[in-house]
């Protein structure tokens, strides 16, 4: 099993990896934390598959079932949390543990956050993304009819743990998604990991490959070293977003259907490296890895036709990460290396126009 430690101070914390390590993992934390009460909070197919691997910890918890999908990712699914603590007399020395996707992470998180002024939680992701991101870093919240994430709070989960074995349920369009973030964190931090990960490439995902445990340990230590640098996203924690702005513009012009996550976001990669091309410099060399490593594992790099070059600038403008009318993305001056820095709208309309002919070299790409 591998542990990455997150280094926060008081707020640090320990992130276990491990295939069927759930259950004993997770009674020894709760060991630790001596809670008066445990609270899962899980969506119903996950809480039959996966209740059995909780060990003890399943047996005198409090259960609450959320409905599946970033679409009850609401106030309303808080709501329910925070009732059922309530119902359960919860006390501040409770428990609560998130086991699922970045969805139920995100909710119960901050359900956690509020209840009492800030309750303990752990974190036990389900899905390849959730494993490698949404679970490390604390930010928590959910969405509101008028956006994304637009109300939330910082909250640290106490810690995090990582059963692989729980990938075997997941479906492979959702693998793919996590290893675009995967690729992300190689671009921005780690060139060998980068290729390493590259030259596996996967289509089938059945069974796990071996090489998934160590990677996702490597994907923790990569986000937790720059959390850990910047826990409230002041700087340096920008650079998480490569790939993200064009990604976020994708997702909102095709409402969020056409696209899974991940797959805006690895288009969204190859935007952003031609973007780095233009402002920072980066060999001409990168577009092309990046797009290696992308197809690697099936994931797409074109534009789509759907949304025009002049509509992903404006809504990039918009973004939320974006202040007064200055566009910041995060950009890559060579793989292993990540910078945040303002970009002119005519520089990303080039570089769009520059996507748009981009053409498969080889084969497999697209
Ligand atoms: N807090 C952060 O730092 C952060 C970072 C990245 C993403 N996020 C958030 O994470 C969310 C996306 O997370 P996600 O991709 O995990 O989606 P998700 O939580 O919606 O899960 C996807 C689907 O897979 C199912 N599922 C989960 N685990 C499974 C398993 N082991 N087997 C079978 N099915 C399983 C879920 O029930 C759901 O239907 C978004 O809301 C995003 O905003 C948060
Ligand atoms: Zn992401």
């Amino acid at each position: 099993m591998d542990r990455v430690r997150v280094e926060l101070g008081q707020r640090s914390y320990a992130i276990s990896v491990g295939a069927g390590c759930l259950g004993h993992t997770l009674e020894a934390i709760l060991g630790q934390l001596e809670p008066t009460s445990v609270h899962v909070v899980t969506h119903p197919a996950l809480w039959r598959s996966w209740s059995g691997s909780l060990g003890s910890t399943a047996s005198g918890a409090g259960v609450t079932l959320l409905r599946p999908g970033e679409r009850h990712k609401h106030l309303g699914a808080v709501a329910s949390i925070l009732r059922g603590l309530a119902d359960r007399g919860a006390d501040r020395r409770c428990v609560v543990v998130a086991l699922g996707g970045g969805v139920v992470g995100d909710v119960a998180g901050f359900a956690s956050a509020c209840y009492l002024r800030g309750v303990r939680f752990v974190q036990v992701p389900t899905t390849l993304l959730a494993q490698v991101d949404a679970s490390v870093g604390g930010k928590t919240g959910v969405d509101l009819p008028q956006g994304k994430n637009l109300a939330g709070a910082f909250h640290q989960p106490s810690a995090v743990v990582i059963d692989t074995a729980t990938l075997a349920t997941l479906p492979p369009r959702h693998m793919r998604s996590g290893m675009a973030e995967i690729l992300k964190h190689g671009i921005i931090a780690d060139e060998a990991y980068f290729e390493f990960v590259t030259s596996r490439g996967a289509r089938r995902w059945r069974p796990l490959p071996d090489w998934l445990e160590p990677v996702i340990a490597q994907s923790c230590r990569i986000k937790a070293s720059v959390v850990s640098q910047d826990e409230r996203e002041g700087g340096l924690r920008a650079i998480l977003n490569f790939g993200h702005t064009v990604g976020h513009a994708i997702e909102t012009l095709t409402q969020y259907r056409e696209f899974s996550h991940g797959e805006a976001v690895a288009i969204g990669m190859v935007s952003a490296a031609l973007v780095s091309e233009r402002v920072c410099g980066a060999p001409a060399d990168l577009v092309r890895r990046v797009m290696d490593g992308l197809s690697a594992y099936g994931l797409p790099w074109s534009l789509p036709p759907s949304c025009s070059d002049g509509e992903i600038v404006r809504v990039a403008m918009h973004d939320k990460k974006s202040s007064g009318g200055v566009l910041r993305m995060a950009l890559t001056p060579g793989v292993g290396h990540a910078t945040a820095m303002p970009v002119d709208a005519p520089i990303l309309l080039d570089s769009l126009c520059r996507h748009r002919s981009l053409r498969p070299v080889g084969h497999g790409y697209g």
